[in-house]
């Protein structure tokens, strides 16, 4: 079976910067990837709009200047969100949505992931002026849904998680505050966190990656799969139940990809893991097999139809741009993903780490 697509919009990835950055951005556009939404947790963050970068702060322009030379320029979209960090200012927002370099911002909840120590607790946005200038402006927050500074016992449990905590408590009262707001919800893992999207208005929406959509944490355990370690982590098999759901809902408008693929080259390390999972160069892939694995048949109007709302239309009509008027084509073959030997060390694409052979796999883009 052939499967032509329109190209897709990956609305949450990273690309890192340095050496690699072409690698990874080579992967993207290889996957039939029209634009991305490249994350500004890099090191320094890209915590300011523009000008050159500094010891502890990057630029939009800048960071958007070095991922273009590294071939991003190919793509049709690049949204590169402001890191919220203590150095954000309204005046910021509204310069940056004037220069036409701001769209979104990202909340990181402090400590919470990978390059989170520049996050500020979400209580301390919440009613402020910097979110009321992105309300102001059309500007979207990218939310990374986690209670922060939880212990051990309360951060992940059978009852509820960091993620869960988030949605029930702090999320609702974003949407009270700031009734114009515009929020992506993002990499959401929880039935929690997809029953409140749904449930709340059009100006909110989620991106799912294709790891949440396939796997549970009984995968990460058995055998300790730490390739599939990234945060917030794989649930349970209820709560992939309702992501699934979320995606095949016929004609649903507020879900769509954004993988998450975060190249790591060091990923065991001897006092823990290093969160994120590597998915460039096979994301439509997994997602096909994902979409499958819920009961979609690709073949048929309907699987069509939803699977591409999912990958290339809700995304940029979330954002508000067009979607490609370019296709790619992926086919019903067999394919394996393999490590990026770097200088630095490999990047282990998941399906490699996991084991797994892909379904399907690009024909052409
Ligand atoms: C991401 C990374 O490696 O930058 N890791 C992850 O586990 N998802 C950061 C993030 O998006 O949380
Ligand atoms: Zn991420």
């Amino acid at each position: 079976m052939d499967l032509t697509l329109p190209k897709w919009y990956d609305l949450h990835t990273h690309f890192r910067q340095g050496a690699n950055v072409g690698l990874y951005v080579a992967d993207h556009l290889a996957m039939g990837c029209a634009g991305a939404l490249a994350m500004p947790n890099t090191k320094p963050p890209v915590s300011r709009i523009s000008g050159a970068d500094t010891k502890t702060a990057r630029s939009i322009e800048a960071y958007r200047e070095e991922l273009f030379e590294a071939g991003a320029s190919a793509f049709d979209q690049l949204i590169i969100p402001l890191y919220l960090t203590r150095e954000t200012t309204p005046a910021m927002i509204v310069a940056g949505a004037e220069s036409g370099l701001l769209r979104a911002c990202k909340y990181y909840p402090p400590h919470g992931t990978t390059n989170s120590e520049h996050g500020v607790p979400m209580d301390e946005w919440i009613g402020g002026e910097v979110f009321t200038a992105m309300e102001d402006h059309g500007i979207v927050l990218c939310i990374h849904g986690e209670q922060h500074g939880l212990i051990g016992s309360a951060y992940f449990d059978a009852h509820q998680t960091a993620e869960s905590i988030f949605y029930a408590q702090t999320l609702p009262r974003i949407l009270e505050a700031h009734p114009r707001l515009r929020i992506v919800c993002e990499h959401i893992t929880t039935a929690a966190a997809a029953s409140f999207v749904t449930g709340a208005p059009d100006r909110v929406g989620a991106t799912i990656t294709p790891q949440h959509l396939l796997y549970t944490v009984g995968h990460l355990i058995q055998g300790l799969k730490y390739h599939l370690y990234c945060l917030p982590i794989v649930k349970f098999e209820s709560d992939r139940a309702a992501l699934r759901e979320a995606v095949m809902t016929p004609g649903q408008s507020k879900f769509f990809a954004g993988t998450d693929s975060a190249p790591h080259t060091t990923k065991a390390t001897e006092c823990g893991c290093a969160a994120g999972c590597y998915t460039g160069g096979c994301a439509p892939q997994l997602y096909a097999m994902a979409f499958e694995e819920a009961g979609a048949d690709l073949g048929s109007d309907a699987g069509r139809e939803s699977f591409t709302r999912f990958l290339c239309s809700n995304g940029p009509a979330f954002y508000g741009f067009e979607g490609s008027k370019e296709t790619f084509m992926m086919k019903r073959e067999t394919s394996h993903t393999k490590p990026h030997l770097t200088e630095d060390g490999p990047v282990v694409p998941l399906p490699y780490g996991m084991g797994l052979t892909l379904e399907w796999s690009i024909a052409a883009s």
